[in-house]
């Protein structure tokens, strides 16, 4: 499945040197490329992802930027792919290892030149596997092959919450957190880590719309309102159709945030490298964003999602 990471091109690595780069969060420095902002090491991962992946038709491709439910996302299309096979309590997956574990991110956790955190599971079809690149970098053979793409977007004031959290937590460990005020500017200038966050969304919202079939886009908020409605689209999307309410009740439950976060595996331990697993469960909660931004911050924010995503029919 994967290359050794080395092989990203030559020409192309030399050249991160020349990209745009800022200190963000006065912790570390991210580097523009392809119109995006990324550690640099994430840079020379999706190149090689992009220069030597192939996607396989019955693969299926986990897609978000950061704190948009990502590690639910995992859960659930994890129990939905394996609905058949582990019907009893017993085989439960998600109790064997953190959801990133088993689906992993492709760029941080299978071509990223840090340590290779997961250990490369057989090459059995189908594949489950996630990323928070932009679709515009995303291998062709993805884009062009019947590969099934699920994106998960999230109201960009509790993304923006749910970041400041995790990065206060992950880069600031003994340090006072990063100011608020100085986080929603960053975040709104699209300096964030795989950000712009806006356009992050609308590209995959677009190409859900040019390509339905390829594409299925969800909202966390609805899977929060109305869970049952959207985990069987997802199920019938992956060509994975629930056979009855108790199934996806099962799976609901089983992926349900306050079960995760109590799983002993979850509750200690690291899938991704300085990342606690505990680190992905917090509140899950619609509008927590009201605890902490002032009316300033909102209204900034608002008038950006009234630019970004009104004009292609996009709402949270
Ligand atoms: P909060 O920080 O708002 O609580 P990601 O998985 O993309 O990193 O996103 C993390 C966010 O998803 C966090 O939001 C986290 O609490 C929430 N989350 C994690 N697991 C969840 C689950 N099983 N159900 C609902 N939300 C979940």
């Amino acid at each position: 499945l994967a290359p050794t990471p080395t092989q990203t091109p030559n020409n192309e690595e030399k050249s991160l040197k020349e990209l745009p780069k800022v200190r963000f969060w006065e912790a570390m420095d991210i580097f523009q490329w392809e119109g995006f902002w990324f550690e640099p090491n994430l840079i020379k991962a999706a190149i090689t992802f992009r220069s030597n992946f192939q996607a396989r038709d019955d693969d299926v491709l986990l897609a978000s930027t950061m704190k948009t439910g990502t590690t639910w996302l995992k859960s659930l299309s994890l129990c939905i792919m394996q609905n058949k096979t582990h019907q009893k309590h017993d085989d439960d997956i998600l109790t064997t290892e953190n959801p990133h574990f088993h689906v992993p991110t492709i760029e941080s956790m299978i071509y990223s030149t840090k340590a290779l955190q997961v250990k490369l599971y057989d090459t059995s079809s189908p594949h489950l596997l996630h990323t928070h690149l932009p679709y515009a970098v995303l291998p062709n053979s993805v884009k062009n092959s019947n590969c099934k793409i699920v994106y998960i977007a999230r109201n960009p004031k509790d993304t923006l919450i749910s970041m400041w959290h995790f990065s206060n937590s992950i880069m600031r460990k003994n340090q006072d957190p990063f100011p608020l005020e100085k986080a929603v500017d960053c975040f709104c200038s699209g300096v964030d880590q795989y950000g712009p966050f806006f356009e992050h969304v609308v590209e995959y919202w677009q190409e859900s719309q040019k390509r339905p079939q390829k594409i299925l886009f969800i909202k966390y908020e609805e899977l929060k309102s109305d869970p049952k409605v959207h985990v069987s689209k997802i199920a019938e999307f992956l060509g994975r159709p629930f056979e009855d309410e108790k199934e996806i009740d099962e799976v609901l439950w089983r992926c349900s945030l306050e079960r995760l976060k109590n799983l002993d595996v979850n509750k200690s331990g690291s899938v991704l490298l300085n990342v606690p697993n505990t680190s992905f469960f917090r509140k899950g909660e619609v509008g927590d964003w009201k605890n902490y931004l002032t009316p300033e911050m909102e209204e900034q924010m608002n008038q950006l999602s009234r630019v970004k995503f009104e004009p292609f029919g996009l709402f949270f």
